[in-house]
């Protein structure tokens, strides 16, 4: 199923033309399809079967009612901070079924969690399960726990997106994990549940995943060896997904295409080793479930040469998505109408923030566009809004989703009054 799709030239969400939208609200905003939504959704609970858990990673996308929408649909939550935690629970999450990962939790965010009694915490140092022993035996409740360790694989994605290896902030060395799980093991208010695995993200080769899950394998032996038995393996997120080919038509102007892996061919490489224990297992899926589901629609207010450059000035900028300078990260971007031209350029998508980082495309082959077109910049529906920022005074961007021919806002504009507020 594709909802975003090209009819007549024109670009649709479900039947909803987008610049039927633009024509009352105001550009840049993003726009989500339910039905993509629903289609993900489904694709991975059908993958994972009904004994395992399938916990959405807020830190992709936060928006409460899209949250919401996954709840209905059964899903968990994998969180990162107190301020998650609260937002996912306000979106009708499960305690149950919300796991909390995370390198610096904080005591107040342990205590609150631990109030709320949480699935697991997904514990990150030796401090920190010295910590939550500690805040739990105060407060008489048990803190049930896996132990993430860091499997020393190599993601192979861009190295600010890779978490698994030993020079990472995060997880136990494999290795030196065991005599964490022996020692949680021994605590009296620690209920260990598993293991915890995350090993970086927008992976499109599935054999650090077969790796990862050789050496859960062993250690899993490991452990029951040692007496040590646990329930649970948690395996995180990380699937990637396919920038380039998002839309059936045109084709993707880098000529460069590949397969990106399916929701099956991840289940079946990380599960490769471990199907036949008696274990239930997590999946925290935040990209695949979400990225591909929105875009970005922004207005072009210039365009603008030099001697070296040709620049398409947009009024979306680095503040609304920042993947592309962080990461170098690379975004589809075609005119909402007739993206396909006779007179293509290559030029540079810039924002109006005053960074020189501050662009959508670099050295971009597109159709030639004018001021006061209408641009789409494609899967942008996960480390989008999550990540904006209100920098150079700039609200935060509403948020709509399109429900067949229907649509609503589900999250609105920040005005220059909200900024007024944290003031009062
Ligand atoms: N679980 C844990 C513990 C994580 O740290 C992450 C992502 C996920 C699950 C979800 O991973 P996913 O399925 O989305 O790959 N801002 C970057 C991505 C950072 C990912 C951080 N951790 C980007 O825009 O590419």
């Amino acid at each position: 199923m594709n909802e975003i799709m090209y009819k007549n030239a024109e670009l649709f969400v479900g039947n909803t033309a987008v610049r039927e939208i633009a024509q009352s609200h105001r550009t840049p905003f993003w726009v989500y399809s339910k039905a993509e939504i629903l289609a993900n959704i489904a694709v991975w609970s059908q993958e994972v079967n009904k004994k395992n858990l399938v916990c959405f990673a807020l830190k992709a996308n936060d928006n409460k009612n899209i949250v919401n929408l996954m709840g209905g649909e059964g899903l968990g939550a994998d969180v990162v901070s107190a301020g998650e935690l609260f937002l996912a629970l306000k979106a009708g999450i499960a305690p149950d079924k919300i796991v909390f990962a995370g390198v610096g939790k904080q005591d107040f965010e342990i205590e609150y969690a631990l109030r709320q009694k949480i699935r697991a915490f997904n514990v990150e140092s030796e401090q920190e399960l010295q910590v939550i022993q500690d805040i739990a035996e105060r407060m008489n409740v048990p803190a049930p726990i896996h132990i993430r360790v860091n499997p020393d694989i190599d993601a192979k994605s861009h190295p600010y997106i890779t978490t698994g290896m030993a020079k990472n902030k995060f997880g136990i060395e494999t290795g030196r994990a065991i005599d964490l799980f022996k020692y949680a093991k021994s605590l009296s208010n620690i209920s260990l549940k598993g293991i915890h695995v995350h090993i970086g993200s927008q992976l499109l080769d599935m054999s650090p995943f077969e790796d990862c899950s050789k050496a859960l394998r062993e250690l899993y032996f490991t452990l029951k060896n040692l007496g040590i038995e646990i329930d649970t393996i948690d395996l995180g997120g990380g699937l990637g997904v396919d920038y380039r080919q998002v839309i059936d038509w045109p084709p993707d102007e880098t000529g460069e295409s590949f397969q990106a892996p399916s929701v099956e061919d991840y289940t079946s490489a990380i599960l490769k080793h471990l199907i036949d224990l008696p274990l239930q297992f997590v999946f925290e899926p935040g990209r695949s479930m979400i990225a591909n589901t929105a875009i970005l629609v922004v207005s072009v207010i210039y365009t603008k040469k030099t001697s070296e450059k040709k620049f398409i000035i947009v009024n979306g900028g680095m503040n609304d998505l920042i993947r592309p300078s962080l990461y170098q990260a690379y975004h589809r971007i075609l005119p909402l109408k007739n993206p396909v031209r006779e007179t293509r350029e290559t030029v540079d998508v810039v924002g109006p923030i005053c960074e020189t980082t501050d662009f959508l495309a670099k050295d971009r082959l597109l159709p030639k566009v004018e001021r006061g077109e209408l641009l789409a910049i494609f899967s942008s529906g996960a480390y989008g809004y999550s990540l904006s920022s209100n920098y150079n005074g700039r609200g935060r961007l509403a948020e709509i989703l399109v429900d067949g021919s229907k649509y609503k806002v589900i999250r609105r504009a920040e005005t220059y009054e909200d900024f007024l507020k944290l003031y009062e």
